[in-house]
């Protein structure tokens, strides 16, 4: 990385249609911000430039849904966005957004330019229109079922199930999201990126010259242009965007992802008048944080712009990573399926560097990962707390304790010290080199190794075993350990910059700089520590606990009235739904479940038995109300432990689109045990 002058490093622009969450963290902010951390340490010549991008069709949908102007909703959702990467440290140099007037002249001369060079091509096509709404169908005011996987709520860009993406011709049965009726056809003309003509020195920029992109980037890289690129429109038919600077061009806007790319170059634009250098001097190195679903934008669709507009030099890397699950399943903004930063930090505030930690722990960066509470909690306690705040701890409390918290003189120094001089040095090049490959995680692990030498060398060399007999050798070992906690607090900057802060603070250690990273000297002798504090405390069950089932009910109580009906689930033979045994039964006990809000345990006369199921329905009803009750219980489901007590079976529910639950019951009275089939 050494040829290298500068570093440009963009963060995908968040769409300001809504808050943002763990997955949006994990995926492009914290892996960007370590990354630029690390270089500003090193003392390099970076700019980190993000904002949001306010433009697209989800934007202008929210605000009809909620009867307020779009520009009402992304200042709303801007602000919130930017205070919550400020409060995890996410240290852009600047967050600007698309509806700023610098990135409307930016976009708009960009535009000319490619027009007056003859870079676009005008063409005349015919799309959906809604007769009734009066207007056009772009992007996602279309919906449909997808040709590919079936999934009834396709978008006109996109199958957000399959990922497949879309136009909007190709969707069965359309219908227009505003009217909900199917839409006619009309003539529009719009201005197109003729892709294709720029596939063969893509093919060769790619996939000849960026062999080394990430395995997951170069893979849909190559996926696309073995197919051969089409041209796409950069225009749309819409009333929210930046118009179409032409004179023939009422009504047309530019296409949001033609815009909102430029809106890296808007964002240096504001930072600095030398905002050139970062985007046109070869030199530079420009690096793309991005998530899976922006690659072909990022690697194929904005470099075509660039190069066509002739004075940008293109992007070195596109480090993009997969999806963050949240306990199992898809996080989901419309389901409240999420762990929203702001409410995090109301929850755990003072924690965000555990967030940090966690997040970075579990990055998505070669597969979808998983986002558990219970990891969480583990990754804090054991990892966070037992390893590195333990370590740390005890080399200032013993250092306060035997030498009155001055760095003491070591005299006896051995083998074991010069492992831990070699391992040290060893670490910090592990660290380096997958820090600059966007192995994030590895690098992580690599840091906490550090804190685990530490850990171990006390654990060896029993200090506090020794201070009476070879108090000489004591100095020795606190001298090491005082090092090496120094080399944490410099190191751990990019993953946690507060924590590190902290740690700096308690050592007394002036500006942190990478340089002296894996150095054993870092602190001299008869230098006055600080005061001691706790780097991380526990977290409890119980918070853990509160998380899950603030999880749960909101997923089923916050659902906008807005959201349509599921759509089906794949087909199931008759034989899958044959081995489901479901019988009528009765109510024949029920109380609540001791420190739940949702539980309650019933016992069910089913006909074959008496037997116990817990069912999570304690919010919607009061035991002694539903005690005499019918019910439909699928009784041959695997038992399952709940909350210390084995359910035998499930209750039937039906859920409203409000998240309210009914019970699913024979339309008049019959015998215990009935089949339902
Ligand atoms: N708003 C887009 C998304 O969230 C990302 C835009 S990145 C940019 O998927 F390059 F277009 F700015
Ligand atoms: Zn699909």
């Amino acid at each position: 990385m050494n040829e290298f002058e500068r570093y440009t490093v963009t963060a995908a622009l968040p769409y300001a249609n809504g808050p943002v969450h763990i997955g949006h963290l994990a995926g492009v902010y914290i892996p960007a911000d370590i990354y630029v951390r690390y270089l500003r340490l090193k003392g390099k010549d970076v700019i980190y430039v993000c904002g949001s991008d306010e433009h697209g069709v989800p934007i202008t949908i929210k605000a009809r849904q909620e009867n307020v102007s779009p520009q009402a909703i992304v200042d709303r959702y801007h602000t919130m966005i930017k205070q919550s990467f400020e409060a995890f440290g996410i240290s852009f140099d600047i967050y600007s957004r698309t509806t700023s007037p610098i990135h409307y002249q930016t976009a708009s001369e960009f535009f000319l330019t490619l027009y007056r060079k003859n870079e676009f091509i005008e063409k005349e096509s015919e799309q959906y229109y809604d007769e009734e709404a009066q207007q056009f169908l772009a992007d996602r005011y279309i919906m449909g079922t997808c040709p590919h996987c079936g999934n009834e709520r396709a978008y006109g860009d996109q199958c957000e199930k399959c990922g497949t993406s879309l136009n909007a011709t190709d969707l069965i049965n359309p219908r227009s999201v505003l009217s909900g009726k199917p839409p006619v056809l009309r003539k529009t003309s719009h201005w197109y990126l003729p892709l294709d003509k720029h596939e063969s020195w893509l093919k060769q920029w790619i996939l000849e010259e960026h062999k080394e992109w990430k395995t997951n980037v170069y893979g849909q890289c190559k996926s696309w242009l073995d197919l051969g690129l089409q041209p796409r429109a950069v225009s749309r038919d819409l009333d929210w965007g930046i118009p179409v600077p032409l004179e023939n061009a009422k009504g047309k806007v530019l296409y949001v992802w033609f815009d909102a790319p430029i809106g890296y170059i808007s964002a240096t634009k504001e930072l600095t008048p030398n905002w050139e250098k970062y985007w046109k001097d070869p030199k530079t190195r420009i690096i793309h944080f991005i998530g899976k679903d922006n690659i072909v934008f990022h690697c194929i669709v904005f470099p075509a712009m660039l190069k066509a507009h002739g004075e940008f030099i293109l992007p070195d890397n596109v480090p993009a990573n997969e999806f963050l699950n949240l306990e199992g399943d898809k996080i989901s903004t419309s389901r409240n399926w999420a762990v929203w930063l702001h409410e995090y930090l109301n929850d755990f505030p003072g924690k965000e560097d555990v967030l940090r930690y966690v997040l970075t722990a579990n990055a998505p960066e070669t597969k979808d990962n998983d986002f558990t509470w219970k990891d969480f909690q583990t990754r804090n306690n054991s990892e966070l707390v037992a390893i590195l705040g333990n370590f740390v701890n005890r080399a200032m409390v013993l250092t306060h304790k035997y030498f009155d918290g001055i760095v003491p003189h070591p005299a006896q120094v051995g083998s074991y010290e010069n492992e831990i001089k070699e391992q040290l040095k060893t670490l910090r090049f592990s660290i380096e080199d997958n820090i600059e490959n966007f192995r994030f995680r590895e690098a992580l692990k690599e840091y906490m190794n550090i804190a685990r030498l530490g850990n171990k060398y006390l654990a060896d060399t029993e200090p506090w075993a020794i201070i009476k007999t070879n108090p000489e050798y004591v100095k020795t070992i606190l001298y090491y350990s005082l090092q090496i906690a120094a080399n944490l607090a410099i190191m751990g900057e990019p993953f946690l910059p507060f924590s590190s802060k902290k740690l700096a603070n308690m050592l007394h250690l002036p500006q942190s700089n990478w340089n002296l990273a894996g150095d054993i000297n870092i602190l001299p002798v008869g230098h006055q520590l600080g005061k001691s504090e706790l780097l991380f405390e526990k977290i409890e069950d119980a918070a853990i606990e509160k998380q899950l089932e603030k999880l749960h009910q909101s997923n089923q109580s916050n659902i906008p009235a807005s959201s349509i009906v599921e759509p089906q689930k794949p087909h199931v033979s008759y034989d899958d739904f044959s081995k489901m045994d479901i019988r009528v039964g009765t109510i024949i006990e029920a109380e609540k479940v001791a420190k739940t809000k949702k539980l309650l345990k019933l016992t069910i006369d089913t006909g074959i038995d008496k037997r116990t199921v817990v069912s999570g329905i304690a919010e919607y009803f009061e035991p002694e109300n539903i005690i005499g009750r019918q019910v439909c219980i699928l009784v041959n489901l695997e038992p399952r432990e709940i909350k210390g007590i084995v359910s035998h079976g499930m209750i039937l529910m039906a859920e409203d689109r409000d998240g309210r639950l009914e019970f699913v019951v024979p339309s008049a009275p019959v015998t215990s045990g009935s089949q339902v089939k």
